[in-house]
């Protein structure tokens, strides 16, 4: 039985990678699917057009757009092929991006504006008006994607993971304000084979990092087989899947006889302030 019958879904850079693998798998699960991404082939044909080729041949529905989603007309205009071609738009999947990585002290303003007027700006440009019909009709499912980068920092991305760490925050206040409205909201932190990966990976790496293993848990995610579940943040690769969460020690507390809040009671309470390692292990892709 199709897990994604009758629905509508938007994926922003799907023209290859992991925003390809969710298309497909969407698409063989019953959903009619826009596939965005500005992207050409070397001989000059746009990458969503392929993709959507490819979901048609095998039966399945799709359409595509090729706007760039870090303009406000271009995001916009998702939505309009969504209702153009297929008149609904239940699931929305913000997963284009790209990395322009340097350290700190070598970033541009070019570097920051655009990989966050894709990764970060990108998001809302495409959400608005999509949270705005959904709130209309009923509701919806939105992924977010995030990136350990964000949510933990790795060198060499900062601009990257300023991007990613706003998709979490902007992730969090979509979940609260989408609740009344039926619109569910999920950050997504995957681990997979990429354009730049793939080529110095062996034949096991690449099974193991394979994007169609994300797809799964997208899929999960978007789906009833999650039921109402809201505001989680998922890792999700070949190897594991597994919430991601912010958490607080116990502290200290108070401004009782028992409670020094002071800078020295900081310093001799330190033990309940501060939290062990991290338990996180960052960009150990197949754990
Ligand atoms: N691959 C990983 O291991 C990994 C890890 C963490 C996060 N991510 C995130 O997952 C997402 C997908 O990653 P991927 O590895 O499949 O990347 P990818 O480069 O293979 O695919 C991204 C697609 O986005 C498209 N795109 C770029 N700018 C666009 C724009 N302005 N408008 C429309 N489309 C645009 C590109 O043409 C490309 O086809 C990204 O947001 C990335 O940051 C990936």
């Amino acid at each position: 039985m199709a897990l994604l019958k009758n629905k509508v879904a938007i994926i922003t850079g799907a023209g290859r990678g992991l925003g390809e693998a969710y298309a497909k798998c969407l698409a063989a699960q019953g959903a009619a699917v826009v596939v965005n991404d500005l992207g050409k082939d070397e001989s000059g044909e746009y990458l969503a057009e392929q993709v959507v080729n490819a979901i048609i041949a095998t039966g399945g529905k799709a359409a595509a757009n090729t706007a760039d989603i870090a303009t406000m007309s271009g995001g916009a205009s998702l939505l309009q092929t969504a209702l153009d071609a297929f008149g609904s738009a239940d699931i929305l999947i913000n997963n284009a991006g790209i990395l322009r990585d340097k350290s700190f002290l070598k970033l541009t303003e070019a570097d920051w504006d655009s990989v966050l007027g894709v990764n970060l700006k990108g998001m809302f440009t495409v959400t608005q008006p999509v949270f705005a019909w959904m709130k209309e009709n009923g509701g919806g499912v939105i992924v977010n994607t995030s990136s350990t980068s964000g949510l933990v920092g790795n060198f060499g991305q900062l601009n990257y993971a300023a991007a990613k760490a706003g998709v979490f925050g902007m992730s969090n206040v979509l979940t609260i304000e989408g609740a009344k409205a039926g619109i569910r909201v999920w950050t997504l932190a995957p681990a997979a084979t990429s354009a730049l990966t793939a080529p110095l990976m062996n034949d096991e790496q690449k099974q193991l990092l394979d994007p169609a293993h994300v797809a799964e848990a997208v899929l999960y995610m978007v789906s009833e087989l999650s039921g109402n579940k809201t505001g989680h943040c998922l890792f999700a690769s070949g190897q594991s899947i597994r919430e991601l969460k912010l958490v607080s020690a116990e502290g200290i507390r108070g401004r009782g006889e028992n409670s020094d809040l002071t800078a020295e009671g900081i310093a001799a309470a330190s033990d309940a302030i501060f939290l062990d390692a991290p338990t996180m292990v960052i960009n150990d892709f197949a754990k």
